[in-house]
């Protein structure tokens, strides 16, 4: 049976490579959904993967920050509305500005958590409350949020709550026959870690694709045997 998947922070890093696996090694996604905002980045990565996706794929994208909630909710119901029922949800947006405590503003903190934590709840929300059924939901939380560390407070709590979160809808949404899987990388050669890791370098770390073939296991025939509440993923 196809598949559709919906993929947040599918611009660059984990979340576009992501895309890339299922449109060129998944047999049975055919449909995939991109989210992210509006940057000639993303309008380039959807452009490269139309020219070169195999026949019958068909992608879907959207512009949305996700740490807007009436913009959230309007794509959610424009895409529900064009494709239908969401069967794999990648919440991999992410946002941090690592700082020092005593320099971490509130209004900082509140966009950390919107991206991070409430916009994958909103997300899962909204869809199950227009009858959407998932068969998997992959949060990507980090290995940050299992040890808090130094400079990182409002990154590492927000993944903290990831990892509870995925939890809960583990456990809740067990019922409907959802599997929830949370998978924590370690330091991953993205933008979002040279942010947080701006002397390193990136050859010496996992590729985001290393990553999101990880989440193309979770989706292929033997995904299912993969019982974690948190998988890591690291070098
Ligand atoms: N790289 C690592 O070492 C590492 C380790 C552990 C966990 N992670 C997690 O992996 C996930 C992917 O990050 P990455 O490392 O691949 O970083 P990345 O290359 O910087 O990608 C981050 C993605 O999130 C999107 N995003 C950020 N804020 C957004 C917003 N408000 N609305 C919509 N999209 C937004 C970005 O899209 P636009 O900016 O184009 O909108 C981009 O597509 C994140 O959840 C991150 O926390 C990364």
């Amino acid at each position: 049976m196809t598949k559709t998947a919906l993929v947040t922070g599918a611009s660059r890093g984990i979340g576009l490579e992501t895309v890339r696996r299922f449109i060129h090694n998944s047999e049975d996604i055919t449909t995939i959904v991109m989210f992210a905002r509006k940057s000639s980045d993303f309008d380039e990565a959807v452009e490269e993967l139309r020219a070169s996706s195999p026949v019958g794929r068909k992608i879907v994208t959207r512009y949305v920050d996700v740490g807007d909630r009436d913009s959230l909710h309007e794509n959610l119901e424009s895409v529900h509305e064009e494709v239908g029922n969401i069967d794999i949800l990648v919440n991999n947006a992410g946002y941090t500005n690592p700082v020092p405590l005593q320099q971490a503003e509130i209004d900082d903190f509140e966009k950390t958590m919107n991206v991070n934590v409430y916009a994958p709840f909103l997300i899962v929300k909204w869809l199950l409350n227009h009858g959407n059924v998932f068969k998997l939901i992959v949060n990507i939380a980090s290995t940050a949020g299992m040890n808090g560390r130094s400079g990182w407070l409002t990154y590492s709590a927000s993944k903290a709550a990831v990892i509870n979160m995925s939890q809960v809808m583990r456990e809740e949404l067990a019922i409907y026959g959802t599997r929830v899987v949370c998978l924590s990388p370690g330091r991953t050669a993205t933008a979002l870690r040279r942010t947080l890791a701006p002397e390193e370098d990136p050859s010496t770390i996992m590729q985001p694709e290393h990553v999101a073939r990880v989440i193309e296991t979770f989706t292929s025939p033997v995904g299912r045997f993969i019982d974690s509440e948190n998988v890591v993923v690291r070098q």
